[in-house]
């Protein structure tokens, strides 16, 4: 599975990426507004900035909700760099969009996933991934971690290209379950990704260790 990480914070995406486990970035309008990034020319510079950051795969989001405006945005945002993916909201428009960049060859990644038949469309248009929102579902008391099986066993059975990349994962258990679960990609905020990297009985079993070393060498 490939991790992503779910920020626009410049420093938190260093800091994933100096972990040696980063596959990506995955960016949307809330996210650059949190960071304060405002007007055309300041957004444009700021993916820049992230692809500079990173390997591969920046996620950058359109805001228009018409076909044409789409169109232009995505065409933008891919000329920034070709790490760029356009992010693309499931609409009518954005399916015939994703379809649109396909035969361009730009990557797509269609946002605000809820149920497996707009992930289906996503798919048959040629979007290179698509995006349940898990943590959304489950604030609704629907088990998100079951579309990501369906998603995954459909795209199987039908043979799709398209990767599911969950995304709106709150908690290291949303990693693991992804993991389990068969995503081809999890983005996560930092703060989920380092839980990972804790348990007690790590943190118990080194200070015996270290204990122990210290006794016998004095
Ligand atoms: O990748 C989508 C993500 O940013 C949404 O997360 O926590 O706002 O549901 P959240």
């Amino acid at each position: 599975m490939k991790f992503f990480i779910d920020t626009a914070n410049l420093d938190q995406i260093a800091q994933a990426q100096a972990l040696g486990v980063l596959d990506g970035v995955t960016t949307n309008p809330s996210l650059m507004a949190r960071e304060g990034i405002k007007g055309a020319d300041r957004i444009m510079a700021h993916y820049k900035a992230i692809c500079d950051l990173v390997d591969d795969c920046v996620s950058a989001e359109v805001i228009s909700t018409d076909y044409h405006g789409m169109m232009r945005e995505a065409e933008m945002l891919a000329a920034i760099d070709p790490k760029i993916v356009v992010k693309i909201p499931m609409l009518a428009d954005g399916i015939k969009a994703i379809k649109s960049l396909y035969e361009m060859d730009v990557r797509t990644n269609c946002t605000l996933i809820f149920g497996a038949g707009q992930a289906l469309l996503a798919a048959k248009a040629g979007a290179t991934y698509v995006s349940p929102f898990i943590g959304r579902l489950d604030d609704l008391a629907i088990e998100g971690i079951d579309l990501i099986r369906q998603l995954v066993d459909i795209f199987d059975v039908q043979g799709f290209e398209t990767q599911v990349l969950a995304a709106s994962i709150r908690s290291p258990l949303h990693i693991v379950q992804c993991a389990e679960a068969g995503a081809q990609v999890a983005t996560c905020p930092l703060s989920a990704i380092m839980g990972l990297v804790n348990h007690p009985l790590t943190e118990k079993g080194l200070a015996q260790f270290l204990a122990d070393h210290a006794k016998n060498n004095g």
